[in-house]
């Protein structure tokens, strides 16, 4: 893992739309892995304002992949995944709604979404970067504590605490679903580049157990411990609690300028 502390969240979204920009412009027809929450916005807004600039790439040739979905919203509710990522980036980005895709909710589905959703990333080719925040229990996407390290895309039951954390989302905690459709960690695994961004102390220690904790299904996110390429951006609260946060601090401060994110 590429462990990167940063001074803030404008810097760490600059570094994350220069990642995204600099696949899209090595490959542009890439299949990029979008994550939805709080932590991603400033990469997002970043990326629109680069793309308005005229200074971004052409996305025009991208496929998307959402990383999960609420079970039990109406179809096009504000707060589902799909109509978020579609306000939040694809369209200010130009990508269209068909090249945007998201596991299917849609109640008789529900048994094979998982399923149907793995094949749609395979024939796409893969995910070539996958975005990610992590919850403040460890979780990956809604991968909870407890979910295999090797899990693909199924239905998943949200604890309490992330209603809780995703209340601020909706007029009251009750409408928050208890299900949803996440990628599984071992679909997460299988995207040729992971970039997770975590901001904010209270994520601090989900951070701590992630990157020098021991891999376990106990911290969802601790699986990047398994992946070739993992970079984590941090800013200073939510690297706060990392032992060996001055030898990151000194990798990357060493890192050769040949070797990108
Ligand atoms: P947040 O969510 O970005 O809104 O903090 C991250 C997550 O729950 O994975």
């Amino acid at each position: 893992m590429e462990v990167v502390p940063l001074r803030s969240t404008d810097e760490i979204a600059a570094i994350a739309a220069d990642v995204f920009e600099s696949i899209v412009r090595r490959k542009p027809a890439a299949v990029l892995g979008l994550a939805t929450g709080s932590t991603p916005l400033p990469t997002y807004r970043e990326l629109i304002r680069r793309h308005e600039a005229g200074s971004g790439p052409s996305y025009a040739a991208v496929t998307c992949f959402n990383l999960d979905e609420y079970v039990g919203l109406r179809a096009g509710h504000e707060q589902s995944y799909r109509a978020t990522i579609g306000r939040e980036l694809t369209d200010g980005l130009g990508i269209s709604p068909q090249r945007v895709n998201g596991p299917d909710p849609s109640p008789d589905g529900l048994p094979t979404a998982g399923e149907r959703y793995e094949a749609l990333i395979e024939a796409a080719g893969g995910v070539d970067v996958q975005l990610l925040g992590i919850g403040a229990d460890g979780h990956l996407a809604f991968n909870e504590p407890g979910s295999s390290l090797a899990s693909r895309t199924r239905i998943k039951t949200l604890t309490d605490r992330t209603r809780k954390d995703n209340a601020r989302f909706f007029d009251s905690p009750d409408q928050v679903p208890v299900h949803v459709l996440t990628q599984g960690l071992g679909t997460i695994l299988r995207a040729r580049q992971l970039l997770l961004i975590a901001t904010d102390e209270g994520k601090a220690d989900a951070v701590a157990a992630a990157v020098e904790g021991p891999v376990s299904a106990s911290c969802p996110a601790s699986v990047l411990q398994l992946h070739p390429h993992a970079t984590l951006l941090l800013d200073p609260a939510a690297a706060g609690r990392l032992r060996r946060l001055d030898y990151y601090r000194e990798v990357y401060a060493a890192k050769p300028a040949w070797q990108g994110l």
